[in-house]
C-alpha cells in the first residue's frame, strides 16, 4: 500500500509539474552557436546602452539606397523630420547605396555626391533628437561574390568611418543590410571583423549594428560570430512574416504573393481564390490553411512573427547582444483595416520581447505617412503608438 501510495504520489506530483515543465521547457534557450561565439554578462555594455536610443524607428526607404539618377517617388524634405518626431519615432534608419557612388579599386573613392545628401539628413534628424542608422544598402555585387568584393566593402566603411568620426555616439553604422545568397552569414563573419576592425581605428566608441544572413534572419542567428573583444555591437534581424499577407501583390517579391486581398488575421469570412497563375505548394497549402484555421492557429496572425520575436529576445539575453529588428512592414495593397491590425500585434509582440524596431518605410510603398493628405495611414499611429492626436 505504501509503496502503492507513493508512486500515486509521485505521479501526481509529475502531472502537477507538468505543465510548468513545459512552461520551462519552452523558455530556456539552447544556444547552439559556434563555441567562438562567447557570452557577454553584463547587461549595460555600450552596445546596451546605445540601442536604447533605438526603440521606435523608421525606414527612410526608398530614397538613398536608389541609384543614383533614378527615382522612386520618394522625397524627404525638412518637415518629414518634423512629421517624424511629432509623430512619436526616436530614430530613422537610412539605407544607402554607397557602393554606387564609389570610384575604381583600390581606393574606391566616394563622391561629395552621396556625402552631401546624408549630410541633409544628419543635419535635420540630430537636432530633433532623432537617432540614426546608417546603412549599407543593396550592394548585390556583394551578395554574388563577396570574396571579390571583401576590398570595397572595406573602403566604403573606412571612408564612411573617417567622414563621420566626430558625429555623436546617437549615429551607429550598420554594416550591410540583408546578406543572403553567396554572403552567407558564415562568409560574412569574418569581413565584418575586418570591417569593425577598420572602423574601430577611427571611432573607437560607436556602436556597430551587424546581422545574420538569409535576409537578417532570426534563425540564422545561430551562425553570427562576433568579436568578443568588442562590446558596442547590435545585432539586426528582419522579419516579415506572414510573407503573404506582408508582401501581397508586391512585384518585386516573386510569383508566390500574386494573391491579394489577404487579410490580418486569418481566417476572412468567405474564402480567398488564390491567383490562377499560383504554382507553387507552400502558398497553396498556406492560403488552404489560412482560409480554414481558426485564428488562434491561422498563418495570417501574430502566430507568424511572435515566436521568431521570442527566440530573438532569448538569443539576445544569451549572448549579451541587444537585438535590434531593423526592417519589418506591409505593403499598402493589404486592406487599411488588415495592415492596422497587423502593425498593432507586431508593436504588441515587440513589446512584449522588450525589442527595439523600425518599421518599413516612412513615406513609400509600406508608408506611414501619407504625404498627399499629410497624416498616417489609416489606423498606423493608433497601432504603433496607442493615440489618435
Ligand atoms: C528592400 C526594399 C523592400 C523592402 C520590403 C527592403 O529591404 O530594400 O526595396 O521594399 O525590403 O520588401
Amino acid at each position: 500500500m505504501k509503496s502503492l501510495a507513493n508512486g500515486i504520489g509521485v505521479f501526481l506530483a509529475l502531472v502537477l509539474a507538468l505543465p510548468s515543465f513545459a512552461r520551462l521547457q519552452d523558455e530556456v534557450f539552447i544556444p547552439s552557436n559556434p563555441p567562438e561565439m562567447t557570452r557577454i554578462v553584463s547587461r549595460h555594455s555600450p552596445a546596451h546602452q546605445a540601442a536604447a536610443h533605438f526603440m521606435r524607428g523608421v525606414n527612410l526607404g526608398n530614397y538613398l539606397e536608389v541609384p543614383p539618377g533614378q527615382s522612386w517617388r520618394v522625397t524627404i524634405t525638412t518637415s518629414d523630420f518634423d512629421d517624424i518626431q511629432a509623430e512619436g519615432f526616436d530614430h530613422i534608419r537610412v539605407p544607402v547605396a554607397w557602393h554606387l557612388y564609389a570610384g575604381s579599386a583600390p581606393d574606391f573613392e566616394l563622391s561629395n555626391d552621396i556625402f552631401r545628401q546624408v549630410d541633409f539628413v544628419l543635419t535635420n534628424a540630430l537636432p530633433r533628437h532623432l537617432a540614426v542608422m546608417l546603412n549599407l544598402h543593396g550592394f548585390d555585387d556583394f551578395t554574388r561574390d563577396p570574396v571579390a568584393n571583401s576590398e570595397k566593402f572595406i573602403a566604403l566603411w573606412r571612408q564612411i568611418a573617417e567622414h563621420y568620426a566626430r558625429l555623436p555616439d546617437t549615429v551607429v553604422f550598420e554594416l550591410f543590410n540583408e546578406p543572403h545568397d553567396a554572403a552567407t552569414t558564415a562568409v560574412i563573419n569574418p569581413l565584418y571583423d575586418r570591417a569593425i576592425a577598420e572602423i574601430r581605428k577611427t571611432n573607437p566608441r560607436r556602436a556597430i549594428v551587424v546581422g545574420p544572413g538569409q535576409w537578417n534572419n532570426v534563425d540564422e542567428l545561430k551562425n553570427l560570430v562576433l568579436p568578443n573583444d568588442d562590446d558596442n555591437l547590435i545585432v539586426s534581424v528582419h522579419c516579415y512574416d506572414p510573407f503573404l499577407f506582408t508582401h501581397q501583390g508586391a512585384n518585386w517579391a516573386g510569383p508566390d504573393v500574386k494573391t491579394t486581398g489577404v487579410q490580418f488575421p486569418g481566417p476572412p469570412a468567405r474564402p480567398l481564390v488564390p491567383d490562377p497563375s499560383l504554382k507553387s505548394r507552400w502558398a497553396i497549402d498556406w492560403i488552404h490553411d489560412y482560409n480554414t484555421l481558426p485564428t488562434d492557429k491561422n498563418p495570417s496572425s501574430p502566430l507568424a512573427f511572435a515566436g521568431k520575436l521570442k527566440l530573438a529576445r532569448a538569443w539576445a539575453d544569451y549572448y549579451g547582444r541587444p537585438v535590434h529588428v531593423g526592417e519589418f512592414g506591409c505593403f499598402t495593397t493589404a486592406d487599411p483595416v488588415s495592415r492596422a491590425r497587423f502593425y498593432a500585434g507586431f508593436r504588441r509582440a515587440l513589446d512584449e520581447q522588450k525589442l527595439g524596431w523600425a518599421i518599413w518605410d516612412w513615406n513609400a510603398g509600406f508608408r506611414y505617412w501619407d504625404g498627399k493628405k499629410n497624416e498616417p495611414a489609416p489606423g498606423l499611429r493608433e497601432s504603433l503608438f496607442g493615440k489618435t492626436k
